[in-house]
């Protein structure tokens, strides 16, 4: 594609972007339908032009379909349901605080309650908030898993990369009716995740991926989550 020349009138350039940036949400429960091989290298091929320092595109990705999928939601869905196998999986990065403090906790405690009350979970039901979580290791039904891993020898910088990379990554799917769901929750089993896939000790899990179409039918998808006013986050000097 031509840079020069983006493909819509202004109007229809800004609302298009604009949309595919706004319309980005945390889908949490997809249809069966397949995504093929070729929409999936075309939305990593859009997201590799994300920048990165010096350009070293630190970003590495691994793609699950089919039965390495189910095995690997099989192993991790097992660790997850078992108390003391569950010790021996701890997260190889802090992605949350240790201690969460306002307004972050504030923040995290909102969308946990808004998301179980459109699945009807009462609060302290633990073996329902269980289930929902244990839904995260079966990529919410999708029918394609993505994992992001970088060289962990490299600096934090490359994590600001990464995250713009599989935002690109998002928005791009955005652009091809398809959504996501962007997870931590796997950081937790990085261990079975690089056996499964075979990747090296030296690469860090960054997180997983659920990519596929949102099942409109499902409650969780209802979930609109709020934003802070641009005015509580930026500061404009001069
Ligand atoms: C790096 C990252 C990891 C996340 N991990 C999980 C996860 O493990 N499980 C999950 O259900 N949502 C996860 N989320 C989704 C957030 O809860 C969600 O982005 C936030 O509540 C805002 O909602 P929205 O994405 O619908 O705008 C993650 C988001 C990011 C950016």
């Amino acid at each position: 594609m031509d840079d020069a020349a983006p493909p819509l009138r202004p109007d229809d350039l800004r609302a298009a972007v604009d949309w595919a940036i706004t319309s980005r949400r945390s889908v949490r429960a997809f249809l069966p339908t397949p995504v093929a091989r070729e929409e999936i290298e075309a939305l990593l091929a859009v997201a590799s032009r994300a920048p990165s320092g010096t350009n070293m595109q630190p970003w590495k990705v691994h793609v699950v379909t089919g039965e390495p999928k189910a095995r690997l939601a099989e192993e991790i869905g097992r660790a997850f349901d078992d108390p003391e196998a569950l010790k021996a999986h701890v997260e190889e990065y802090d992605y949350y605080p240790r201690e969460w403090f306002p307004p972050y906790l504030d923040r995290r405690r909102a969308v946990g309650l808004a998301l179980y009350a459109l699945l009807g979970i009462q609060k302290g039901d633990a073996p329902r908030m269980h289930a929902q979580f244990g839904r995260n290791y079966r990529f919410f039904d999708a029918p394609v898993g993505l994992f992001f891993t970088m060289d962990r020898r490299l600096g934090q910088g490359s994590f600001l990369d990464c995250g713009a990379f599989i935002q690109g990554v998002m928005v791009a799917a955005r652009g091809r009716g398809l959504d996501t769901c962007p997870q931590a929750a796997f950081t937790q089993f990085h261990r079975l995740v690089r056996a499964r896939l075979g990747f090296p000790e030296s690469d860090l899990l960054l997180c997983g991926m659920s990519l596929g179409h949102a099942d409109p039918a499902a409650p969780e998808n209802r979930l609109r989550t709020s934003r802070e006013p641009v005015g509580a986050f930026t500061t404009f000097h001069g």
